[in-house]
């Protein structure tokens, strides 16, 4: 595959979205051709499998929302990520498979290895890149709970969004050259300048 690609991964109310759009500009200053896009929902079935999977009225099994944000992310993947990829061009990611294993794995407590087992079953490529944005879940719950209408997970109750940062830290301690850490509870001019090093670091090498 020709073009790189990066995810961004975090807890609710981490600002991955407002990073976003500064690396879109840095990629855009480099003449770098790209899309953005995000998990779940972005395939050619997302709209359906999101609405599925967010909904309050769904009560489901841990088992049956992991199997769904599997489905969601194949068909992102065949519809979207890797066609994109193979013509050269970049995609940054909002979310993708380091979110199961934070949310399904940590937080509802499923089996990494059956995570692991999917994930390999079904060849999900590795990202170039991941930005995880870090801090703690207090300060970020602040943040979302501002929004207007809380989601199934954003609902979930203090532990199950810790565990989920905890899961996302120790894959970060695990693979510090994918996975590069923003310290999300600093300012947003420290978060910005912070995304631009990891950015222009991946840039150059
Ligand atoms: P979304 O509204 O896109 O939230 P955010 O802005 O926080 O990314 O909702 C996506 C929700 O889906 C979010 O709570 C995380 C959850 N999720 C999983 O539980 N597992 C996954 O594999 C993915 C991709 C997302």
């Amino acid at each position: 595959m020709k073009g790189k690609f990066i995810t961004l991964e975090g807890i609710e109310g981490s600002g991955k979205s407002t990073s976003l759009k500064d690396i879109a500009n840095i990629l855009d200053q480099k003449s770098i051709d790209y899309i953005v896009t995000k998990e779940p929902g972005s395939g050619s079935l997302g709209k359906d499998l999101r609405s599925l999977l967010l909904s309050n009225d769904n009560k489901i099994s841990g088992e049956v929302e992991l199997l769904l944000m599997m489905a969601d992310r194949k068909n992102h993947l065949d519809s979207l990520v890797i066609p994109n990829l193979s013509n050269g061009n970049w995609v940054l990611s909002d979310r993708y498979l380091d979110s199961t294993y934070a949310y399904q794995g940590g937080g509802r407590k499923m089996d990494f290895a059956l995570i692991d087992e999917l994930s390999t079953s079904l060849n999900l490529p590795t990202p170039d890149l991941t930005i995880l944005f870090d801090l703690p879940v207090e300060i970020a719950l602040e943040r979302a709970k501002r929004r207007a209408n809380l989601d199934r997970f954003e609902r979930e109750p203090l532990d199950f969004h810790n565990r989920i940062r905890n899961i996302y830290k120790s894959r970060a301690e695990e693979d510090p050259k994918r996975i590069k850490i923003v310290d999300s509870s600093l300012s947003f001019q420290e978060v910005k300048d912070q995304v631009e090093y990891i950015v222009s670091q991946f840039l150059n090498d």
